[in-house]
C-alpha cells in the first residue's frame, strides 16, 4: 500500500472510500464545520446519520453514509474518536486501522483518511499517528496461505488530506515517520510470524544479511566455529540439540555524517523454536514457541529504522539465534556450560534457555564494544505475563536514567513498559551449589525478577537495561491495526528512545 499526504478538499477527493474521523458530537447530533461543509456539498447524508443519533462518534463506533453529490466520493465513512480531551496517538492509529479494514472488506482500492480538527493533536502527530494505523493494518500475516479466491484485492492506495495547506509539509514529514516506524514493525512482525521449519537460526542470519543489503547496514555472522573460537559456551549448549546450529548475528549502523559516538547496542533473543528442550515444555500452546525470536526480530527491524533515519549514534544490534530441542545431542540438566565470561554455569531446567543465549551475547557487546548502553529485549519468561499481562512488557535494569527513558519513551510510543525490581536477594538466588551461577532458581516465585538477575551478572558496569517482552510480542487478540500473531513490540519505543538519545544525558 501506498500512503500520501494531500491538502485537497475532502468534497473533491476521488477515493473510493472517505474515512473522516470525528469525536463525540453535541447534544443533537451537530457536525463540526468542517464535516458540516463537506456534508453540504454531499447532500446532506452525514448530518441525518449524525442527528439521527445513528452515529455520535463515540470511540470505535463506525457508520457508512452514500453521498449524494455530483463530485467527490461515494462512500464516507464516519469513524469515532470518542471524546475529545482523551484522543492521543493510540486513538487516532486505531482510527486508521478501521478506515482501512472498512475500505478492505468492500473492495475500496483508494482510501482517503481526512486528519480530524482537534486542537489536541496538532497535523503532524495526527499524520503520524494516522499512518501509523494504516500501515500496520495493511500488514498480512498469512503469506503462507496459497487459497485466496474469494479476497477482496487489498487497499492500493491511503491518502490523508490536511485541512490547511501551511500543515502540509509538517504533515508529510511526521507521515513519512510513522510510515518508517510502521513498515519496521511489520518486518519484526513479518520475522516472528515465520514458522520454525523456515526460520532456523541460518535464516534468521539470511535475513539480517538482506536487510543490512537493502538499507546500508553492516552484518557480521558468526558460525559454530567462530563461537567456539570465542568461547561462547552458554549458547553453543543451548544451540547444540538441534540439526540448524546457533548463530550471532551483528548489524551495525553508523550515521552517515557526524559523530559515530556513542555507542548503543539492542541484544535480541533469537529462540527459533523453544521446545524446552530436555526439561520439554507441556504440548498446549508449544506451536507459539515460534515467537520466541521475538526479540532478536525487533532489534533487525530497529536497526533498519535506525539506518533509514540516520540516526545520530553508533548503533549495534545483536541477534543470539539457536533453536532449543532434545535429542541425542542436546544439552541436559545437570551440565555446567563455561559462558563467554569465564563464569560456570550449572543448567537446572534446560527450558530456561533464553538467558543462556543473552549471556553471551551481553558479555561480548560490552567487551567488543564497551557500549555507553545495552538494551537487550526477549520473551524471556512466563512469570512476566503473569505480573504483567499483554499490556506492558517488564522493564529491568541497572540505570535509573536509562530505566526511566525507556519507561517514557514506550509511553510516547503507545508500547508501555513497566519498571520492575532487581534486588541483590534475586542475585543470590542464581548461585548454585557446584558452579558459579545456575540458570533457574528453583522457585516459580519472581521468575521474571531472577532471570533478569541472572542476565545483570554479565553486564559489568555498563548501563544496561532488560526488556521482558514475553506478553506483548505476539497475541491472539486481534484489533483494527493488529492481526492474529506477532506484534512487532518494541520496534517505535527504541526509535523513540534512540532518536531523543542525544538529549537524555546518558553518554
Ligand atoms: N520462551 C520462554 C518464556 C515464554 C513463556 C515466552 C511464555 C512467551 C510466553 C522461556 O524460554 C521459558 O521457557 N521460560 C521458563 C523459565 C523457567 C524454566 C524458569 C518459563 O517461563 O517457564
Ligand atoms: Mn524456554
Ligand atoms: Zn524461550
Amino acid at each position: 500500500m501506498k500512503l500520501s499526504v494531500d491538502s485537497h478538499e475532502p468534497a473533491r477527493v476521488k477515493a473510493d472510500l472517505l474515512a473522516l474521523p470525528l469525536p463525540t458530537l453535541a447534544a443533537g447530533g451537530r457536525l463540526p464545520a468542517r464535516a458540516a461543509a463537506l456534508d453540504r456539498a454531499l447532500g446532506g447524508a452525514l448530518a441525518l446519520a449524525a442527528q439521527s443519533g445513528d452515529f455520535r462518534g463515540r470511540r470505535g463506533e463506525h457508520q457508512i453514509v452514500y453521498a449524494r453529490g455530483r463530485t467527490g466520493p461515494r462512500r464516507v465513512l464516519l469513524l469515532g474518536l470518542g471524546d475529545e480531551a482523551k484522543l492521543d496517538a493510540e486513538g487516532l492509529r486505531q482510527a486508521a486501522g478501521r478506515a482501512l479494514g472498512a475500505a478492505a472488506g468492500r473492495g475500496a482500492r483508494q482510501l482517503a483518511i481526512a486528519l480530524p480538527a482537534s486542537r489536541r493533536v496538532p497535523a503532524g502527530p495526527a499524520a503520524r499517528a494516522l499512518a501509523e494505523g494504516a500501515v500496520l493494518a495493511a500488514y498480512r500475516s498469512d503469506p503462507w496461505r496459497t487459497r485466496r479466491e474469494d479476497e477482496k484485492p487489498p487497499v492500493a492506495r491511503t491518502t490523508l488530506l490536511v485541512e490547511r495547506a501551511s500543515d502540509l509539509a509538517a504533515a508529510r514529514e511526521a507521515a513519512e515517520l510513522g510510515t518508517v516506524l510502521a513498515e519496521c514493525q511489520n518486518l519484526a512482525r513479518r520475522l516472528s510470524n515465520e514458522p520454525p521449519n523456515a526460520l532456523t537460526p541460518e535464516a534468521l542470519a539470511r535475513e539480517a544479511r538482506k536487510v543490512a543489503g537493502e538499507v546500508g547496514l553492516t552484518v557480521r555472522v558468526l558460525d559454530v566455529a567462530e563461537l567456539r573460537r570465542r568461547k561462547m559456551g552458554a549458547l553453543l549448549g543451548v544451540g547444540q540439540g538441534s540439526q540448524h546450529p546457533p548463530r550471532l548475528v551483528v548489524l551495525e549502523h553508523k550515521p552517515r555524517r557526524g559523530r559515530t559516538r556513542p555507542t548503543v547496542c539492542l541484544v535480541g533473543k533469537g529462540i527459533t523454536f523453544d521446545s524446552g528442550g530436555i526439561s520439554i515444555k507441556p504440548s498446549a500452546g508449544m506451536h507459539e514457541m515460534k515467537h520466541d525470536m521475538s526479540g532478536a526480530a525487533t532489534v533487525v527491524a530497529t536497526l533498519r529504522a535506525a539506518a533509514l533515519l540516520d540516526l545520530p549514534l553508533h548503533l549495534v544490534g545483536i541477534l543470539a539465534a539457536a533453536e532449543n530441542l532434545p535429542g541425542g545431542e542436546a544439552y541436559r540438566p545437570g551440565d555446567i556450560l563455561t559462558s563467554m565470561s569465564g563464569l560456570t554455569i550449572e543448567v537446572q531446567n534446560t527450558d530456561a534457555e533464553g538467558r543462556l543465549v543473552l549471556c553471551d551475547a551481553l558479555h561480548y557487546a560490552r567487551t567488543t564494544w564497551e557500549p555507553a548502553a545495552m538494551i537487550d529485549l526477549a520473551t524471556l519468561t512466563g512469570a512476566c505475563v503473569v505480573a504483567l499481562g499483554s499490556t506492558a512488557c517488564g522493564l529491568f535494569g541497572t540505570h535509573e536514567g536509562l530505566v526511566d527513558a525507556l519507561r517514557r519513551a514506550g509511553d510516547a510510543a503507545g508500547e508501555r513498559a513497566w519498571p520492575m525490581p532487581l534486588f541483590d536477594e534475586h542475585r543470590e538466588q542464581m548461585k548454585s551449589p557446584v558452579a558459579d551461577l545456575k540458570n533457574v532458581s528453583g522457585s516459580r516465585d519472581a521468575g521474571a525478577c531472577t532471570a533478569a538477575a541472572f542476565l545483570s551478572r554479565f553486564v559489568g558496569d555498563v548501563p544496561w537495561a532488560h526488556l521482558d517482552i514475553a506478553g506483548t510480542a505476539y497475541t491472539s487478540k486481534a484489533g483494527p491495526c493488529q492481526p492474529y500473531g506477532a506484534t512487532g513490540f518494541g520496534v517505535r519505543l527504541l526509535v523513540q528512545l534512540l532518536q531523543e538519545w542525544p538529549r537524555l544525558g546518558l553518554g
